[in-house]
């Protein structure tokens, strides 16, 4: 027989429902939305070692719809007990290798199902300790993920705060005549992680990144056009679909007036009343909606180790 991999060990070995001292009763968990903030859920007494049930999964799904992120309390938890709880919610993000992201391996073009977010050398310090500018993760691929999971281990003393962005309410807030002109636009996001092949790393000179492709400039990578507004799975709710630092075009639109509109939408989108900025607790899991969402990271300093883990569950493509 074939050896299995890391996540169907996982799966295989997770407690099971009927073992009556490893299934958590739904009636221990509470979800408490974030008081006075744009977005975001507590989730208190709930072991995600645990095999939960039907009704609490439901809940929880339908709770991140709402809420756009959840934020579990208190874990301990090894990689096969990250991955079996992860899998709970959606397969997990495998992108294949004709489209990097962050935590790609250079043998195989793509990341491990668990990805190393930290500082330490050679021990996933794809993203080093510098600020990361706003944005959803894999919004430049095919069929980019429905959502991230960020699991702290190790956390500085001073700044590493991640900050999530309600772009639903920035689309809402937008004038009606705004909606009427992006409601039908298609966006390309071009590929951070091929132009730091070329140049030197997506967060390590930003002044290298430009914000907008004209038409007389080179394609970075393969181009894949998403809607600009994208309608949420469950909700049906529109969101504004746009990172904040990264190259992108707005398919056949003339140059000057789709960066301006770009630039303009951008500054719109940072306003502080649709954020939450996340001060992290060692053992806190994030579970975020990257449909609907963009996030971001404060800088900390260098000789202070961060470690989070992160999990990507797949999505479908963007509509
Ligand atoms: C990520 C990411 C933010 C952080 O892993 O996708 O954006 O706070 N991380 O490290
Ligand atoms: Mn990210």
């Amino acid at each position: 027989m074939t050896a299995l991999t890391q996540l169907s060990q996982a799966i295989k070995d997770a407690p099971r429902w009927h073992q009556e001292d490893q299934f958590q009763n739904p009636s221990e968990i509470k979800i408490i939305p974030l008081k006075n903030e744009a977005l975001g859920a507590e989730v208190w007494g709930l072991d995600a070692r645990k095999a939960q049930s039907g009704e609490t999964i439901y809940k929880l799904k339908q709770a991140l719809a709402e809420n756009l992120i959840l934020i579990f309390k208190n874990q301990i938890l090894d990689d096969a007990q990250y991955l079996a709880f992860a899998s709970y919610f959606g397969p997990i993000f495998r992108p294949t290798a004709d489209n990097p992201v962050l935590g790609y391996q250079a043998e195989t073009g793509t990341p491990p199902d668990v990805v190393l977010v930290s500082n330490g050398v050679d021990q996933g310090d794809y993203t080093g300790h510098s600020e990361l500018s706003p944005h959803a993760d894999h919004q430049w691929t095919p069929q980019p993920s429905f959502s991230s999971l960020l699991y702290a281990i190790q956390l500085p003393h001073d700044g590493g705060q991640t900050t999530w962005y309600n772009t639903i309410k920035a689309y809402d807030a937008l004038d009606d005549e705004t909606k009427r002109q992006i409601d039908k636009l298609q966006l390309i996001t071009y590929n951070p992680f091929v132009r730091a092949q070329t140049n030197k790393g997506w967060n390590s000179n930003k002044t290298e990144m430009p914000l907008y492709r004209f038409k007389d400039q080179p394609i970075i990578g393969h181009a894949y056009a998403h809607p600009l507004v994208r309608t949420h799975p469950e909700t049906g709710l529109k969101a504004l679909w746009l990172n904040t630092r990264t190259e992108v075009e707005l398919v056949n639109y003339d140059d000057q007036n789709g960066s301006q509109l770009i630039a303009q939408l951008r500054e719109h989108i940072l306003k502080p009343e649709f954020q939450y900025e996340h001060n992290w607790q060692v053992g806190d899991i994030v579970f975020w909606d990257n449909q609907v969402t963009l996030h971001s990271r404060k800088a900390f300093p260098s000789e202070q180790k961060r470690l989070l883990k992160r999990i990507s569950l797949a999505g479908g493509r963007p509509y």
